[in-house]
């Protein structure tokens, strides 16, 4: 078996960090390189935070380096309240055992696009401002991207507002230079995150698995709590995992071609994922639309990958 090289562009992050971890326990992705970009919280954050979560797991080999610090045209909105101000709330903080490589996410990027033989995939689980550099600055070079993977949107309701999905939300701008990148584009969001979560009980699974799922039981005592007390549910949406969980097995998650653009005018609306489901507007399908998952194929593959990191 051939393993997927992917680059993994994220903000941890609580579900950010267990995706960083699902991709390194996995032999069917080679995560080539991690990049980072504001959104949960500040970009010293999200990047200190993907290096701690890198040290963790034995894996400091792989580069990390920093990429914007701000949405292409607005301020940035972060999800603090969520994640906590360092942005991986629970776990004991510890500091990085080394900085961001010398280069920007962009450079580093395309360091690897040149350098690979095989076309690689972009996993995108922040919001798209470093994926919008990618289409806008690299033109030449996106026949080396396989394809792009990411979460984000919803089909039906957001979850920041009634209408959008946080990571679409906070750079729309960007997000709209994406979908209309043409290159195959596969949106995990909310339809099928929301049913991909995590309980107490899977902490206590975990907690015994040694250090990296003892620290995966620590980031969803945290994240679980919070999703009971905002919401009511039982459990915390893992939400960027299942774009690794979908690359690693493609049948997790039933996926359907559509038209999707976003808006990036109106107010109410602002950074809804306009998914022409029924085919209403003609318009030729440019996203694989995530609508569906076995959940419990899902929890059975990401509790087997993590319970293995030593
Ligand atoms: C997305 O927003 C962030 O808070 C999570 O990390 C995830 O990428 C879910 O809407
Ligand atoms: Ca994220």
């Amino acid at each position: 078996m051939l393993a997927r090289k992917v680059v993994l562009d994220c903000d941890p992050g609580h579900d950010d960090a267990i995706a960083i971890m699902l991709a390194c326990a996995s032999p069917e992705i080679e995560l080539l390189a991690v990049t980072t970009v504001a959104g949960n919280v500040t970009l010293e954050h999200t990047t200190r935070n993907a290096l701690r979560v890198l040290d963790l797991i034995g894996r400091a080999d792989i580069p990390v380096a920093a990429g914007r610090d701000r949405p292409l045209l607005r301020d940035l909105s972060t999800a603090a309240v969520m994640h906590g101000e360092s942005g991986l709330a629970g776990p004991l903080e510890v500091e990085p055992s080394r900085g961001p490589a010398d280069l920007t996410a962009l450079e580093l990027i395309e360091q690897v696009l040149v350098s690979e033989v095989e076309p690689v995939t972009l996993v995108a689980t922040g919001p798209l401002t470093n994926i919008a550099d990618v289409i806008t600055q690299l033109p030449e070079i996106h026949g080396r991207i396989r394809e792009i993977v990411i979460m984000g949107g919803a089909v039906e309701l957001g979850n920041w507002t009634p209408a959008a999905e946080f990571n679409i939300w906070v750079d729309p701008d960007a997000a709209k230079i994406v979908f209309e990148s043409g290159i195959p584009l596969t949106m995990i969001g909310l339809e099928v995150t929301h049913k991909a979560w995590l309980t107490d009980e899977h902490a206590e699974q975990l907690r015994g698995s040694g250090r990296p799922g003892e620290f995966v039981a620590e980031l969803l005592d945290h994240f679980v709590k919070f999703h009971q007390d905002r919401f009511g549910w039982p459990g915390a949406p893992i939400h960027d995992a299942v774009t690794i969980a979908h690359l690693i097995d493609p049948t997790l998650v039933t996926t359907l071609a559509m038209n999707v653009q976003i808006d990036t005018i109106s107010s109410l609306c602002m950074g809804r994922t306009v998914a022409d489901r029924w085919s209403v507007t003609g318009l030729p399908a440019n996203v694989h639309v995530g609508l569906d998952i076995d959940r419990d194929r899902f929890v059975t593959l990401l509790l087997g990958r993590l319970s293995q990191l030593a």
